[in-house]
C-alpha cells in the first residue's frame, strides 16, 4: 500500500491525537505534543482539524504535521519509521513541492527528532533557521512548593487567565474587542475535544493579583508532559513569578501522571531560559527549524 496524505475532519481527530500522544517518551525529541494542537484549539476544533496533515500507510499514522499558518508545518515522525527511507523521502518531496503541505512564498518546518528528514531537505537546498532550546524536567520526585497562590481556572475566571497573557505576549492595550475575543477563543479550547488533557493555572502575589499563567497538557500518564504557554504580567517580572508558575506547571503534570515535563524556546529568548533553568529543567542540545525562501 501507498502512503497516503490526508487532513482528518473533527470526527477523525482521535487517531491522530492517539498518535501524537504515543509518540512522546522520556529522552525523545520534543516534536510536536499532542498539547500542540490543544493550544491551537483556541482557534476551535474545525480550524485544527484542518491545520493537520496525517501521512498514513494501512490505517497506520507514520507522520503528522500542524499547520502554525500557511508557511509553518511543525511535525512529528512515529519513532519506529523515523529512519525509513521512503518514508522520509516521502514527506520530503511532500514539504518540498510549493503548495502541497507550505505556501509557495516561503516555508519553514519544524522537525526535531527527525534526522533523515532534515537530512532530505537539507540535501534540496533548506537551510538551518533560528535555534530552539528543549528543556526537560523529571516529575519522578515530588515538586517543591512554588510559594504562590496557584488556581486552575475554570470558565467563569477565564478573563483572569487571558488578561496576563496578553499582558505577557502582547503588552498591547487590551481592548475590550481583543478580550471579547480571547475569552472567546479560551472557552472554545477549554470546551473542546483536546481539553480533558489540558489545564489552565495562573499564579496570585500577596495582593491576590494574577501575575503569571501557564497552561500545560498531559500525553497520558507516564508520558512527558508539555507546558505551553507560560508567561509573566509585565507589571510583574523580576519577582520570581516566572519560575514559580513554571514550578507549579511541574506539579501540575505531576498530578496528572506525566514522567516528566517539557518545553522548547527559541534559545534567543533569555529570560525564558534563565527561567526553566531556574525551575529546575534541564537544556539538551540546540535544535532548528529547516527553511526555504519563496520559489
Ligand atoms: C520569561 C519570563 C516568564 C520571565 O518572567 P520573570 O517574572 O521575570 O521571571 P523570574 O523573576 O522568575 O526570573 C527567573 C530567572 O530568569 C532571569 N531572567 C528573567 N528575565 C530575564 C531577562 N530578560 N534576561 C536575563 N535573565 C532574565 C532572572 O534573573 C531569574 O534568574 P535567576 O533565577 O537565576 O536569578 C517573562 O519575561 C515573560 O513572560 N516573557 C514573555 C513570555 C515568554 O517568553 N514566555 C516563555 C516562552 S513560552
Amino acid at each position: 500500500m501507498s502512503i497516503i496524505l490526508s487532513t482528518p475532519s473533527v470526527d477523525e481527530l482521535s487517531p491522530a491525537v492517539d498518535a501524537l500522544k504515543g509518540w512522546q517518551y522520556d529522552g525523545g525529541p520534543l516534536h510536536l505534543h499532542s498539547g500542540d494542537l490543544g493550544w491551537h484549539s483556541l482557534h476551535g476544533a474545525e480550524a485544527t482539524a484542518a491545520a493537520i496533515r496525517m501521512w498514513s500507510r494501512d490505517g497506520e499514522v507514520l507522520a503528522i504535521g500542524l499547520l502554525d499558518g500557511p508557511e509553518l508545518v511543525r511535525m512529528a515522525v512515529a519513532p519506529n519509521w523515523r529512519d525509513d527511507e521512503a518514508l522520509a523521502r516521502r514527506l520530503a518531496a511532500d514539504l518540498d513541492e510549493p503548495g502541497r503541505v507550505l505556501a509557495p512564498d516561503g516555508a519553514t518546518v519544524e522537525a526535531r527528532g527527525a534526522g533523515l528528514l532534515t537530512q532530505l531537505l537539507l540535501k534540496r537546498g533548506w537551510e538551518r533557521d533560528e535555534p530552539w532550546t528543549t528543556f526537560h524536567r523529571s516529575l519522578s520526585d515530588p515538586v517543591e512548593d512554588c510559594g504562590l497562590r496557584i488556581e486552575t481556572i475554570e470558565p467563569d475566571r477565564a478573563e483572569v487567565w487571558v488578561a496576563v497573557h496578553w499582558s505577557a505576549f502582547r503588552g498591547s492595550p487590551f481592548t475590550d474587542a481583543e478580550r471579547r475575543r480571547t475569552v472567546g477563543g479560551w472557552l472554545t479550547m477549554v470546551g473542546g475535544p483536546f481539553y480533558g488533557d489540558g489545564r489552565c493555572l495562573a499564579a496570585f502575589d500577596q495582593n491576590d493579583d494574577a501575575v503569571a499563567v501557564a497552561a500545560v497538557w498531559s500525553a497520558g500518564p507516564g508520558r512527558p508532559g508539555l507546558l505551553e504557554p507560560m508567561g509573566v504580567h509585565r507589571s510583574h517580572r523580576g519577582h520570581g513569578y516566572g519560575t514559580a508558575i513554571t514550578l507549579a506547571a511541574a506539579a501540575a503534570l505531576r498530578d496528572m501522571g506525566s514522567s516528566s515535563a517539557s518545553v522548547c524556546v527559541e534559545s534567543s529568548n533569555v529570560g525564558a531560559v534563565a527561567t526553566y533553568t531556574s525551575a529546575g529543567f534541564t537544556p539538551s542540545d540546540e535544535v532548528a527549524d529547516l527553511r526555504r525562501g519563496s520559489r
